[in-house]
């Protein structure tokens, strides 16, 4: 059966004045009906770039998708022009957007309420008052206390968790095929970051959407997704359920990622042991594999060979890796989580 969304070999590569960046490099992923994914890996490594290309939100230029396929809904997203009304009606409609930074996307002069009526009598033309109720409901169900006497504060009047509960309201109001949470719970602690994940979880699985939650903590995204993408230097380096992740997990850098992030399972206060070293400059890029420098597993065939490609590893995990991580250091991964 087709996938909900599915993206091909997709590059994105950004003119600078200092060269060309290789921003995503190649990169596959897809989403089915009513999945949760998770996106994850360090800063810089290509999370964001594309899943805003698929919507073609990049800004050109310096950006530039040289090339793939965004397949939804019997097309393919970027055979439309980056104005056309077709993408305009999907953004914010079929396909929802939650951003980093709630008061970069929230306009602060309009009223919480506003901004979601905005989008609903944009998208799906509601009448005034029917947007009205419709925007309490849903700010209600995001779990705004009070939310009735609160419908008409502006963005600042909320705090940093409130403000992203106004967001997810935002681009849930119409009911969209798919919501893009990009790293959505960066600017708050923890527990609250737990809370937003709980709260979008309930609601994707209310509204019977699907969900691509990107993130650099490894950790935090095991209880919420089915399936996981780990990124590195704009490519996938392993993919598979959360299971195989977590249990199986293949490719040193998932492996190394794993040790450095803190983990909402964790009850013993475990060191976290950060990754030695820094991801490629992905304006210059090696033509072997980009995590060499920082693998404590390479081999003679990692310096000699090109990027490995994925490879199938059993069931739906994939690993592009040369090496086949010492069983031994696995197991006692496996042991540890
Ligand atoms: N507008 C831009 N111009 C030039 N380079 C960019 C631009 N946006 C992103 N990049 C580069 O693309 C790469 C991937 O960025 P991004 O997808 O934002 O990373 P992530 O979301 O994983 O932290 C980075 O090297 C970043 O510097
Ligand atoms: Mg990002």
């Amino acid at each position: 059966m087709a996938h909900l969304l599915e993206v091909k070999n997709l590059r994105t590569y950004f003119h600078t004045e200092a060269g060309l960046v290789k921003a995503v490099d190649g990169v596959s992923f897809h989403l089915d009906e009513r999945e949760i994914i998770g996106v994850v890996g360090e800063s810089g490594c290509g999370k964001s770039v594309s899943q805003l290309s698929m919507l073609q939100l990049i800004p050109t230029p310096p950006g530039e998708i040289v090339s793939g396929e965004v397949l939804f809904e019997e097309a393919n997203l970027l055979d439309y022009r980056q104005n056309s009304p077709q993408l305009r009606a999907i953004r914010g409609g079929k396909i929802g957007f939650i951003f980093q930074e709630p008061m970069t996307s929230l306009n602060p002069v309009l009223t919480v309420t506003r901004q979601i009526t905005e989008v609903l009598e944009l998208h799906l033309k509601m009448e005034k008052h029917a947007a009205q109720s419709r925007a309490l409901e849903l700010l209600k169900l995001v779990g705004i206390p009070d939310a009735a006497r609160r419908m008409n504060d502006y963005p600042h009047q909320f705090s940093g968790g409130m403000r992203q509960r106004v967001m997810i309201a935002m681009a849930l109001s119409c009911n969209p095929k798919v919501l893009i949470a990009d790293e959505p719970t960066t600017a708050v602690d923890v527990t609250i970051q737990a809370q937003l994940l709980e709260v979008m979880k309930e609601m994707v699985e209310r509204f019977r959407s699907s969900l691509v939650i990107v993130t650099h903590n490894l950790g935090l995204v095991a209880r919420y997704v089915q399936r996981i993408y780990v990124m590195y230097a704009g490519r996938v380096v392993e993919s598979g359920t959360v299971k195989e992740i977590f249990g199986d997990r293949r490719h040193p850098y998932t492996i190394g990622l794993l040790k450095s992030v803190p983990r909402l399972d964790q009850t013993k206060s475990e060191r976290l042991v950060p990754i030695e070293g820094l991801p490629p400059n992905q304006m210059n890029m090696p033509p072997n594999c980009a995590f060499l420098p920082r693998c404590p597993y390479r081999i003679a065939r990692c310096e000699r060979e090109a990027w490995p490609i994925l490879r199938p590893a059993g069931g739906k995990h994939f690993v592009a890796c040369h090496v086949d991580v010492d069983v031994k250091e696995r197991a006692r991964e496996t042991a540890r989580s």
